[in-house]
């Protein structure tokens, strides 16, 4: 069976359904082929073109029936080769339909890589962060080790060993928050001296950076929540002259390479001699300003030589060891460095505060 297949357009109704004119007795084979091929050719999905196999190919169509029931060689060649004929037009078909399909669906879920993506709101870091971060890489660079301790701590740790007297004011619960029995809320970072001390032995050189509570009133400068960071030094030799260049390195990288250090002597309990160090006024650059009080000097914090009876308390011999601490605050810091005027806006979370830094 060759030459071209008869035009049955005529025949189709629809993309689908063709009919198949039957004539009674055996099937008619150039008639089912050119019927089948115009249903083949119609479809225009791969649903379409299966419905086409299905009829036209399947188990039961007339084709088949009529392969199952041949008797002589010479139609069964006929049939044969028109079912081949048949598969070969439903696999092109099938080709070119899985193709346009693919091509569409390309089309349709295409990405525009050009077009700008959803913006993701990005955060800024808290003034605080900021601030404890040049802490964090000034002290790094002197190759201090970086700690943070505990924020409950007890009155042994917070008070004794720190040689506070036993009628000092800030052990009272007006002033300390008491979380039951003598455990509290720690009021300074300076316990995290005693801990560093009892961990290892000398020599140490630690910065250790955290919370600290007060039972203060909230105003524009006391907030019962900030930050500290403390430092320790304990070796052979130590001096004040180590000390005050430690805290020019220090106040240098916070407050610009131009910054001084003074010393005014204090008390503090576990330090002898006690300094509160103030750095030259960032702001006015020592010429006195709103800032400064007009002083042209900043207070920062507290700082001494470790008292000989805070190293007899932790084992250390005071005759071999000698050492430095200081502390400060790091709102204050950041205060200064980022011209804020109060404290509570570092804890109020409001954004649009926040956001500028
Ligand atoms: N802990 C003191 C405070 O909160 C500050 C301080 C003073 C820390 C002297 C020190 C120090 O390490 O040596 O007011």
């Amino acid at each position: 069976m060759t030459g071209t297949v008869p035009d049955v357009s005529g025949e189709v109704t629809s993309g689908l359904t063709v009919l198949v004119k039957r004539q009674n007795g055996p099937m008619d084979a150039p008639v089912y082929e050119s019927e089948a091929l115009a249903a083949i050719d119609a479809a225009t999905t791969t649903d379409d073109l299966d419905e086409a196999r299905v009829r036209y190919l399947g188990r039961r169509s007339e084709l088949k029936l009529a392969l199952r029931e041949v008797r002589d060689r010479e139609s069964g060649m006929t049939l044969n080769a028109t079912r081949e004929r048949l598969e070969q037009a439903v696999e092109r078909k099938d080709a070119e339909l899985r193709a346009a399909e693919l091509e569409r669906a390309l089309a349709a879920e295409a990405v525009d890589v050009t077009l700008p993506g959803d913006r993701r709101p990005l955060g800024t870091l808290h003034p605080s962060t900021l601030t404890r971060r040049v802490i964090e890489d000034a002290f790094l660079g002197l190759g201090y080790e970086i700690v943070d301790d505990r924020e409950v701590e007890t009155v042994h740790y917070n008070f004794d060993q720190l040689a506070f007297p036993p009628a000092h004011p800030t052990r009272s619960p007006r002033d300390t928050l008491f979380l039951g029995g003598d455990r509290l809320l720690r009021t300074e970072t300076s316990p995290s001296q005693i801990h560093a001390m009892e961990a290892k032995p000398p020599p140490i050189y630690m910065v250790s950076i955290g919370r600290v509570y007060r039972r203060d009133s909230i105003d524009a400068t006391h907030f019962p929540i900030f930050h500290q960071f403390e430092g320790l030094a304990v070796d052979r030799h130590i001096t004040l002259a180590d000390l005050k260049g430690t805290l020019l390195h220090v106040m240098r990288a916070l407050f610009g390479e131009d910054r001084q250090v003074r010393f005014r002597t204090h008390y503090f309990p576990f330090t002898e001699p006690s300094m509160e160090p103030d750095v030259s006024c960032p702001i006015c650059a020592g010429e006195g300003c709103r800032t400064c009080k007009y002083t042209g000097w900043i207070e920062l914090g507290g700082s001494g030589m470790v008292d000989p009876q805070v190293l007899t308390n932790v084992g250390l011999d005071p005759e071999e060891w000698s050492g430095f601490a200081f502390g400060c605050g790091i709102e204050r810091s950041a205060q200064l460095r980022h011209g804020i005027d109060e404290i509570r806006p570092f804890w109020e979370n409001d954004l649009r505060i926040l956001r500028q830094f």
